[in-house]
């Protein structure tokens, strides 16, 4: 297991009535109750009885990259800082890598790089921990983290036991995973086993991979080199949320029928669609730009100008204000697409 580092040594520090803006990458001024970081797994136990025994709600917290927040917690939020990288089995292609749940994703994904470890280069620039990748089965540049997953150890919030889950168990899909419905707020995530490999298959056939390693003028594959081109595709499209408040992709790209794209594309002749497995996944930023949306601003909150899946907060805007922008977002393209959306980000 894990010999987790806690870079302090950690008593139980709780904090009352805490700001949570600068935990949350839309930078929503919105306070906890209660306040704690845990960076070794007696302190979370100790925590999650403290809140326990004075009946208080538990929020469990990682990088604030894919949250809303509504209103003032009024239980404790946990944020965890559980550290440390360790292999743990290695063959002469493979390597096994335990990854503590509070390292953040992006210095994960540099350091397995620099080990030439592949597999997770395209996951490059994603914000968050690695104990909140599980939790919608992060994907971007057409990989998701089910593809390089082994299990994760996680801490059952209830009985505090230590438990493993395997990737079956885990229920992996687009943007899904069991952590956000049978078993939601069950457990914490304390670490994530990833099973890499050291002779790398490259991924470069989705979006502008190609094209931008062209551009770069490299000859050479290598994981760097898709790991910088992602970067640069990224960095091109999505706000870095130091300057603007966002969480990403507000709303999921939905799933319709064949024949209900069909019957879309005498409507709409350009309306763009993928095949996959149950049907034709269409990119909600392109329904949210027709219907209007694209580089609105409601006061202090808006539909961003490059991309209109996200949603952005200018500086002091509210959780309630992004949540009514979805609501009326959603209503929008409900009624022209007749296709309903759902929220990728977790309200709080
Ligand atoms: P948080 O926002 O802190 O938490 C998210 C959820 O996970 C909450 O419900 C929380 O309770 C739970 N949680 C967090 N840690 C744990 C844990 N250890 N145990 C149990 N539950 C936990 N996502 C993608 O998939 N692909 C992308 O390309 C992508 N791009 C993004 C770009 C930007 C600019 C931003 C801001 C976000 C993007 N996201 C993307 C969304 C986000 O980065 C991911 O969902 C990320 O995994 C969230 O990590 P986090 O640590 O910030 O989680
Ligand atoms: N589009 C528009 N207008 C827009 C934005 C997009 O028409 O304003 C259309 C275009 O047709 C474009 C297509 O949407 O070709 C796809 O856009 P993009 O490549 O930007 O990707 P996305 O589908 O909007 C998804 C993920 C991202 C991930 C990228 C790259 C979801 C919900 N989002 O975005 O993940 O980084 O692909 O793989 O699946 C996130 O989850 O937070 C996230 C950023």
């Amino acid at each position: 297991m894990l010999a987790y580092f806690a870079e302090q040594a950690q008593t139980m520090k709780i904090i009352e009535n805490h700001s949570l803006k600068a935990f949350n990458t839309f930078g929503i001024d919105k306070k906890s109750r209660f306040f704690t970081q845990v960076g070794d797994l007696d302190s979370l136990k100790d925590t999650l009885l403290w809140a326990k025994e004075k009946e208080l709600p538990v929020f469990i917290l990682g990088g604030g990259s894919n949250v809303l927040l509504t209103q003032d917690f009024p239980g404790l939020v946990i944020k965890i800082e559980l550290k440390g990288i360790e292999v743990v089995k290695e063959t002469q292609d493979e390597i096994w890598v335990e990854v503590g749940a509070g390292e953040n994703w992006h210095e994960w994904v540099l350091f397995a790089i620099k080990q030439n470890w592949a597999g997770i280069e395209n996951l490059s620039l994603i914000p968050g921990t690695v104990g909140a990748s599980p939790m919608q089965n992060i994907g971007a540049y057409g990989v998701e983290i089910k593809e390089v997953f082994e299990s994760l150890n996680a801490l059952d919030r209830d009985t505090l036991d230590l438990v493993t889950f395997d990737a079956a168990s885990c229920q992996f899909g687009y943007r899904e995973s069991i952590f956000k419905h049978e078993v939601k707020d069950q457990y914490v995530i304390t670490s994530v086993v990833f099973r890499l490999q050291k002779k790398p298959k490259f991924n470069i056939e989705y979006g502008a991979i190609q094209e931008t390693l062209e551009n770069k003028g490299i000859k050479e594959l290598s994981i760097q080199a898709i790991s910088d081109a992602v970067i640069e595709i990224r960095q091109s499209k999505l706000p870095d949320p130091k300057e603007i408040g966002n969480a990403g992709s507000f709303f999921k790209n939905p799933t319709i029928s064949t024949k209900e794209f069909d019957n879309l594309k005498t409507q709409f002749p350009s309306i763009p669609g993928y095949p996959v497995e149950n049907g034709v996944k269409i990119p909600a930023g392109w329904l949210i730009e027709q219907a209007g949306w694209k580089g609105k601003r409601i006061g202090e909150v808006g539909v961003h100008a490059r991309q209109a899946l996200v949603l952005v907060n200018y500086g002091n805007g509210d959780g309630k204000a992004i949540e009514k922008l979805a609501q009326e977002i959603q209503d929008s393209v409900n009624e022209k697409f007749g296709i309903q959306l759902s929220p990728e980000v977790n309200f709080l």
